[in-house]
């Protein structure tokens, strides 16, 4: 399929390119002893993801450690209750440890193993990222740290006692605003003085080459699974997918399989309390080309040209920029980005978990509330939406600040 002249026969052969950019963003923009490491995990990667035995071993994981293939359920309650359009949702609530995140931790963790490397360290957000990091350390027998806002900490309880019990070390973050930018901030910080004994495992389709490559391969079983399902189950494609976009990797891996379909797809950011800087953390809503955390994307600056302050109901969307492949095809005009706010959010964590006995995590409550708009303006058709996560972690944040509605 031939997108605004871009082919999308040969997109993945083509990008990133050897440098890691998509276009004009991703790149690798770290200090050079550090770049070295980058360049080792690129060469490991780019040679074991050919490998048969690699392959074969993470299928075999997926399978039988992970419970893959996760369903796709279709929402004839939800959708009902809207009109005619029929909502269906990739169940990565039913991946072990409860979110899409073990897909490229399993994978990350493997090539560590591979690499001969004795720890993995990374930041969290709301803990999916931790909690599944910390699943394939203790699978692959490696040590673990993760790195974790001070205000994350109190919000995410139940995955913080979930790390320790796993055998993480979670390292508390008491700098400037206490989430997932400065977490990223502290775990680059410890990399670069442990990188010869670990790798830094990071949690989204983001930071330096080759990281938003290797992340969305890993994750890209999502959407190749969700797009045979969804044919078997209906005998056609949707007519639009949908995911929430915090650093993107959920995302990636859901449109990955669609970019060269015609189907619409359509990325949601966090809108929070409102359009105002500070208020919100849609980046690709609102941001510019900026570069952080060793990659070039579009980001939300405040008035000195520095990552912003952001804020969202859902500490795992909770940062100031997203993966530079979404930077790209949001400039190529392939995907969509658009928001929606706290309330509309929690509105649809309620109407999933009373309508169809599916409680969602907060950040892919996103996603399922933007469908429900979609629904009701596209009238007829069928959207698949990425159920990124579930939302055991959110139920004690949920009725302490909502109450039960
Ligand atoms: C359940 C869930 N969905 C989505 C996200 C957002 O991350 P990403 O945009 O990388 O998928 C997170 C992050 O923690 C998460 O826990």
């Amino acid at each position: 399929m031939n997108y605004n002249g871009l082919d999308f026969n040969t997109y993945f052969r083509n990008h990133p390119d050897i440098n890691g950019y998509f276009g004009k963003y991703g790149g690798c923009y770290i200090p050079d002893e550090l770049k070295k490491a980058m360049d080792e995990i690129t060469e490991a990667y780019l040679t074991i993801c050919k490998s048969s035995k690699f392959i074969g071993e993470l299928r075999r994981i997926r399978k039988e450690f992970q419970g893959r293939p996760t369903p796709v359920s279709h929402l004839e309650r939800l959708s009902n209750s809207i009109g005619n359009v029929q909502l269906y949702v990739k169940r990565e609530d039913l991946n072990h440890t409860g979110a899409h995140k073990l897909n490229h931790c399993m994978g990350e963790a493997l090539l560590a193993k591979y690499m001969g490397k004795k720890k993995i360290i990374a930041e969290t957000g709301a803990g999916q990222h931790g909690v599944a990091l910390a699943t394939a350390a203790a699978y692959f027998g490696l040590e673990c740290d993760i790195y974790m806002g001070a205000v994350d900490i109190k919000k995410q309880a139940p995955n913080v006692a979930r790390m320790k019990i796993l055998g993480a070390n979670v390292v508390e973050v008491t700098d400037g605003l206490q989430t997932l930018k400065e977490a990223v901030d502290a775990a680059f910080a410890a990399y670069s003085k442990e990188y010869k004994e670990c790798i830094y495992c990071i949690g989204s389709a983001l930071g330096p080459h080759p990281f938003p490559l290797m992340v969305r391969d890993f994750q890209s079983v999502v959407g190749i699974e969700a797009k045979e399902q969804f044919r078997e189950m209906t005998g056609e494609l949707p007519d639009a997918v949908v995911a929430c976009v915090g650093g993107g990797s959920n995302a990636m891996g859901m449109f990955a399989a669609f970019l060269n379909e015609p189907v619409d797809i359509y990325g949601v950011e966090p809108l929070g309390r409102g359009p105002k800087l500070g208020d919100h953390a849609a980046s690709l809503t609102f941001g510019t080309e900026g570069i952080m955390h060793g990659f070039n994307s579009i980001m939300l600056k405040d008035e000195n040209g520095e990552p912003a302050p952001v804020y969202s109901v859902a500490s795992g969307l909770d940062y100031p920029s997203s993966g530079p492949e979404h930077a790209y095809l949001r400039d190529l005009g392939r995907i969509k980005y658009d928001v929606v706010d706290d309330e509309e959010t929690i509105d649809a964590f309620f109407k999933l978990s009373r309508m169809e006995g599916i409680i969602p995590a907060i950040e892919s409550s996103h996603a399922v509330a933007y469908a429900m708009k979609l629904a009701k303006e596209m009238n007829r058709g069928s959207i698949l939406i990425n159920l990124s996560g579930r939302g055991d972690k959110d139920m004690d944040y949920i009725i302490e600040k909502y109450g039960i509605r």
